[in-house]
């Protein structure tokens, strides 16, 4: 085996795999009420953005060639519905607006559908008297948020909520409006992750009286059950799926590559982002070389494309 190793060009001859830019979507925090960005300190170089510096980051991005963003909304009120995640002039709306204005179809413009940044007690769906999601009432929310994100300019709507049955509704929402051209990116495999921690930092999210998604979300100990989850989503009408976090996942990512022939996304979350950064900042690591090592990694394991915090710096290393 030694032979094919002894040159940098040899060694590239035969990769079998290739990070490239076309790779990546990064995730984008705008908030409502606040007028300079505002950093997160779980999360070192992310920051909430204001409208303005949000559609200047979009820019930088755009210029590395980055073809994808994925975008969250953190919004000045917050309700039990989570109303602001389908009023056209909710924060993601405006963004979504802003920078279809500036961007056109030059970037892929992908909207995070959930209610979770919008409601009052933090739960990704209406709750009912015993505290529990109500799955099916949260749908016609669904449906309401992807219209008005499809509306506001979204090249693609992404629901993040793991509610049974979130696709078709979403699909048969959209259809009804005319948006029926709008790709859904299910959030099929999403499991009821500790490494979200810097994501409800970012999003100022905490679920009341010390609750879990754990109700929803799927349960790390099982891995079959993701594979069923992807391929409901698929006969709902799910375009793409993802599993979620990456990392520790990267054989439900290999099982699904086997079993599923759409494009398969898998997210780098920000407790994987964070521990990175952490050993980095403490020299323990070298962050540089482990982040494309990671990178490469959830590629290898069959993703499509990643949804990562490190997409703007990893982009500049590519191109
Ligand atoms: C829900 C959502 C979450 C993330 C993406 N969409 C948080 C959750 O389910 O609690 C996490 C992303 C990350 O950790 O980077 N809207």
């Amino acid at each position: 085996m030694r032979r094919l190793r002894q040159t940098p060009t040899l060694r590239n001859l035969v990769a079998e795999v290739e990070l490239t830019v076309n790779d990546l979507v990064a995730p984008l925090f705008v908030r409502e009420d606040i007028d300079a960005p505002v950093p997160i300190d779980s999360l070192p170089g992310v920051v909430q953005h204001t409208q303005d510096s949000l559609r200047k980051e979009v820019e930088r991005l755009a210029s590395l060639d980055i073809p994808a963003v994925i975008l969250f909304g953190i919004p000045a009120d917050k309700d039990p519905e989570g109303s602001q995640a389908w009023n056209p002039d909710g924060v993601v709306q405006v963004a979504l607006g802003n920078l279809r204005a500036d961007m056109g179809d030059d970037l892929v413009l992908i909207s995070d559908l959930c209610v979770d940044e919008y409601t009052s007690h933090g739960h990704c769906g209406i709750v009912d008297a015993n505290g529990d999601v109500d799955n099916d009432l949260t749908l016609d929310l669904y449906g309401s948020a992807a219209v008005a994100q499809a509306e506001a300019g979204a090249h693609v709507v992404a629901p993040s909520g793991m509610m049974d049955g979130q696709v078709l509704a979403i699909r048969d929402a959209l259809d009804e409006a005319q948006f029926d051209h709008i790709p859904i990116l299910a959030y099929s495999a999403k499991y009821a992750s500790s490494f979200y921690g810097p994501f409800r930092d970012a999003v100022d999210v905490t679920i009341a009286d010390g609750g879990d998604r754990r109700g929803y979300q799927q349960d790390w100990r099982n891995g079959r059950e993701a594979l069923e989850e992807i391929r409901l989503d698929l006969s709902e009408g799910a375009d793409m799926v993802m599993v979620k976090p990456a990392m520790a996942y990267l054989d439900i990512i290999a099982r699904a590559r086997v079993e599923v022939d759409v494009p398969i996304a898998a997210y780098h979350v920000s407790g994987e982002y964070a521990m990175l950064k952490a050993a980095a900042m403490n020299g323990w690591i070298d962050g540089e070389a482990a982040a494309l090592e990671q990178l490469t990694a959830i590629k290898r394991a069959g993703a499509d494309f990643i949804l990562t915090y490190l997409s703007g710096e990893v982009a500049a290393r590519l191109t």
